[in-house]
């Protein structure tokens, strides 16, 4: 029977145990999106005990910044910073991943890039303008190019951000997404720029890599459980080696409701795609997070906010669960 604390192989990458720590954004990068000090310690304050830790999301294009504080990955000026960064997470012998993500018409700048002129549901304002498809090109090639510096810097794995209403969850859902051409219209559509995405990326780094997927939108005539098992083989054929399964347009706090509210959308992708998944949402209890992974339900298990609050988390939950 597999446990929480027993190991995970995704290709190459050995994790020692099954407990991940899920991006969480901490709005302590500096002005340029460099990796600070501050930002060093808090992982590595957390990343002892732990299997693997994907670093929060980071943006690819200053034009796709979320916060004025978030992490970037735009640049070759920041690998040093997050070398360093990779290097303190390995350093307590957890696995080290990044997400990489683009804000969509979710960004900060002045003028907002979507996929249609749609105002976005979570309570923006502002009308984004509609991305032409050679500025779609532009984006899949800064999506390498952040790859390949989170390759660079000494990253175990690279996850590209499909979840929490950000610009590719985004094209997939058909609230967001009313374009006309070959990137708009049927499921297979909405999915194609994201895939385009993953498969560039994976032509481009050798390390494994995870998608974020936002598998439940939270609005009616959104994404939601049934269009899960035609999206996550779909996303196999593209390259993703392990899913992460979350909310989709309306984010994550839909979890807030019930515990593991998103374990069965990982089974539902895991079944159709035969994809490890890793989930999250609301497992706070170290018995549940061992029941999930002794079911069979998922392969990984994130543990988000009770991490904010203790940074020895992993250490106790194995403690009690010796017990
Ligand atoms: C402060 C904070 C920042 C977050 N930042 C990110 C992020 O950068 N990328 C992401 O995909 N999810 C982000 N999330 C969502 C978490 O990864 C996770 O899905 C959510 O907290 C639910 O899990 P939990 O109940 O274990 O906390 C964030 C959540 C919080 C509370």
């Amino acid at each position: 029977m597999k446990r929480l604390f027993e190991p995970f192989e995704i290709r190459e990458v050995i994790l020692r145990n099954r407990l991940a720590i899920p991006p969480l954004a901490n709005n302590r990068a500096g002005e340029n999106g460099e990796v600070t000090d501050e930002l060093v310690l808090h992982y590595r304050e957390r990343s002892a005990d732990v299997g693997l830790v994907v670093v929060e999301h980071s943006f690819i294009d200053p034009q796709g910044r979320y916060t004025t504080r978030q992490l970037g990955i735009h640049d070759d000026s920041l690998l040093d910073g997050l070398s360093r960064l990779a290097s303190a997470i390995r350093a307590q012998g957890a696995a080290a991943s990044i997400q990489i993500t683009h804000a969509g018409s979710r960004g900060c700048s002045d003028v907002l890039r979507a996929p249609s002129p749609v105002v976005h549901p979570r309570g923006a304002s502002r009308v984004p303008e509609e991305l032409s498809v050679s500025e779609m090109k532009g984006l899949i090639e800064l999506f390498v190019a952040a790859a390949r510096r989170a390759e660079r810097a000494g990253f175990d794995l690279v996850e590209i951000h499909g979840a929490h209403g950000y610009l590719l969850s985004q094209f997939l859902s058909p609230i967001t997404n009313k374009r006309q051409d070959g990137y708009g219209g049927k499921l297979e559509n909405r999915l194609r720029f994201p895939m385009e995405v993953v498969e560039a990326v994976k032509r481009a780094v050798g390390i494994p890599l995870m998608y974020r997927l936002g598998a439940e939108d939270g609005i009616e005539g959104g994404i939601s459980l049934h269009d899960v098992p035609r999206i996550a083989p779909l996303l196999r054929e593209a390259g993703v080696d392990l899913l992460d399964i979350s909310g989709g347009l309306m984010g994550w706090e839909m979890v807030n409701e019930r515990p593991g509210f998103f374990v069965p959308y990982a089974e539902a992708a895991r079944r159709s795609s035969g994809l490890p998944c890793m989930v999250t949402g609301n497992i706070h209890d170290p018995a549940l997070a061992d029941a999930i992974v002794r079911e069979d339900r998922a392969d990984i298990v994130g543990v988000g906010r009770p991490f904010l609050k203790d940074p020895e988390w992993a250490r106790k939950a194995r403690v009690s669960l010796m017990q």
